[in-house]
């Protein structure tokens, strides 16, 4: 998708469609009438105003999120058509908001085959922001997942212009750091929607590589061998019972002008297909463990979007990379495993696997001189429960990094919520026969599940990010396909960029 920022007046512009918010600026208690006729458009422009002035007065708009309406030949317009899409109160509105209604407008264009838009920033967001958030919105909105169809359309916006005032050396770079973000958004998208068959460890460790030599980062792909010669004992275990070779996926970004520390680790869960091994899963709902190599694939993204971004900080970046199997090779319950660090592990259950590969992972990435942890995974069902679909689980070890996580999630327009790591849940995976248990009983299983890994980040200031319910869409929303949502690359980008501010 091209970018390209206008100063010119909307009216004037020529384009296959001119793309406006309408906000409602009624107060929330007014009857529903009066209440239409607050219905405004975002745009300071006279033109642009009468030329909706019918349609705005008609009563006909509800004004509701996401409600779109297309007007053909505006009068008095350049623009060959007219999208409105409403925002909602305009009280409320936030970039937040805005970004999803540029993922809205562009998802409502392509599918009627058109191939390019001009969108038009709203005042009331500063001008650099808006910028970032409809570039960002309509890269996301721009992916859908049907690869495999015989009759995929591929239709796709190819050309997006932002109609905004202000510096325009500002406002192309903030588009030009928005498309970067939101292409390794879907880059990450890509790999999370490949099934186990086109995305096996190996295949998630050729496309780092090519991502790699592609963006200037350097990458080493290990395996078994590797794997077994670090010791990495708990790792090992799950990868021990698959046919399919693991892969130790590492990436480094080391620019000449960072400062030796901090460097950041990022370690993602890269579990290509679960299927519980020994403990296994049921059949039903199954197929959708393709998708628990999520946290890798961010991961993998985020550091594509930092060497195009280049801030001034050591980046590492190590994957995971296994399916969980059960074969005659497959560890099983009870089993005693020893953790690269040396702490030993009774494995109670066969599907609590990501936290297995994740403690050699974290453990690692301390070793190559990490000084700061944060690992992303689809960790636990649990963490469902606890916040459904519309909010990752934080669990950090670190107030400081907290607030670091919590600023990155705002910039980004990204939600997640921090749950305890408190030491009191720390019983709950204590073994009689080794150092601790995989698993941690019926209550709290997100919370135990981090706080397993909280045992191999030790003193590390370290983030733990459980998108397990967050990482799949499981319907179509007006802003974004159903499938993978890439979630957690945005909010890692901007907070490795606030690291190095
Ligand atoms: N990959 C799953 C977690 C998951 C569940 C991801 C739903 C996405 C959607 C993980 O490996 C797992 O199986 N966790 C178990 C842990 C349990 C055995 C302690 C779970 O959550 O049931
Ligand atoms: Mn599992
Ligand atoms: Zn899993």
């Amino acid at each position: 998708m091209k970018t390209t920022i206008s100063l010119s007046s909307p009216s004037a512009l020529e384009t296959e469609s001119l793309v406006t918010v309408v906000l409602d600026h009624a107060e929330p208690a007014i009857n529903e009438k009066d209440r239409k006729a607050q219905l405004k458009l975002a745009a300071d422009d006279p033109a642009l105003q009468s030329a909706v002035a019918d349609l705005l007065s008609s009563g006909e708009l509800a004004g509701k999120p996401f409600e779109t309406n297309l007007v053909h030949k505006p009068a008095g317009l350049k623009a060959k058509r007219l999208l409105l899409v409403s925002g909602g109160s305009a009280r409320k509105f936030s970039s937040y908001d805005l970004r999803r209604l540029a993922g809205a407008a562009v998802r409502t264009l392509k599918s009627r085959g058109i191939r390019s838009l001009a969108f038009i920033a709203p005042e009331s967001i500063a001008a650099e922001d808006a910028v970032r958030a409809i570039v960002e919105g309509a890269l996301v909105g721009n992916f859908d997942p049907d690869y495999y169809r015989s009759d995929r359309k591929d239709q796709k916006i190819d050309e997006i212009t932002v109609v905004a005032s202000g510096d325009k050396g500002k406002l192309e770079n903030a588009a030009r750091e928005a498309q970067v973000i939101g292409e390794s958004q879907n880059f990450t998208r890509d790999l999370v929607n490949e099934p186990s068959n086109r995305m096996t460890p190996t295949m998630l460790g050729e496309r780092a590589k090519k991502m790699s030599a592609e963006v200037g980062l350097k990458c080493e792909v290990y395996g078994a061998e590797k794997i077994k010669e670090l010791k990495m004992g708990a790792f090992w275990s799950v990868a021990q019972g698959s046919d399919e070779p693991p892969a130790l996926i590492v990436m480094k970004y080391e620019p000449a002008d960072a400062p030796e520390t901090p460097v950041l680790g990022l370690v993602g869960k890269g579990i290509t297909f679960d299927t519980g091994g020994i403990s296994i899963k049921p059949a039903e709902g199954m197929e959708k463990m393709k998708y628990d190599m999520a946290g890798g694939a961010t991961m993998i993204g985020v550091m594509r979007a930092i060497a195009l971004l280049k801030p001034r900080i050591k980046v590492i970046g190590i994957v995971c990379a296994t399916e969980n199997m059960p074969s005659g090779k497959a560890q099983k319950p009870g089993d005693v495993q020893i953790a690269m660090s040396g702490k030993s592990i009774e494995v109670i259950n066969t599907d609590a696997e990501g936290r297995l590969v994740l403690a050699d992972g974290l453990h690692y990435a301390k070793q190559l001189g990490c000084t700061h942890l944060v690992d992303a995974a689809t960790l636990t069902g649990a963490v469902v429960v606890a916040l459904g679909y519309h909010n990752a689980g934080i669990f950090t070890n670190d107030d400081q990094m907290y607030e670091r996580i919590h600023r990155a999630n705002e910039e980004a327009g990204e939600k997640m919520w921090r749950l305890p790591v408190d030491d009191e849940y720390k019983e709950q995976i204590r073994s009689s026969i080794a150092d601790i248990m995989n698993t941690g009983g019926r209550w709290g299983g997100a919370i135990t599940a981090a706080m397993f890994l909280k045992e191999f980040a030790e003193d590390t200031p370290w983030i733990h990010l459980d998108i397990a319910g967050t990482a799949w869409m499981e319907d179509q929303k007006p802003w974004i396909a159903k499938g993978p949502s890439g979630i957690a690359v945005r909010s890692l980008v901007e907070f490795v960029k606030d690291f190095s501010a």
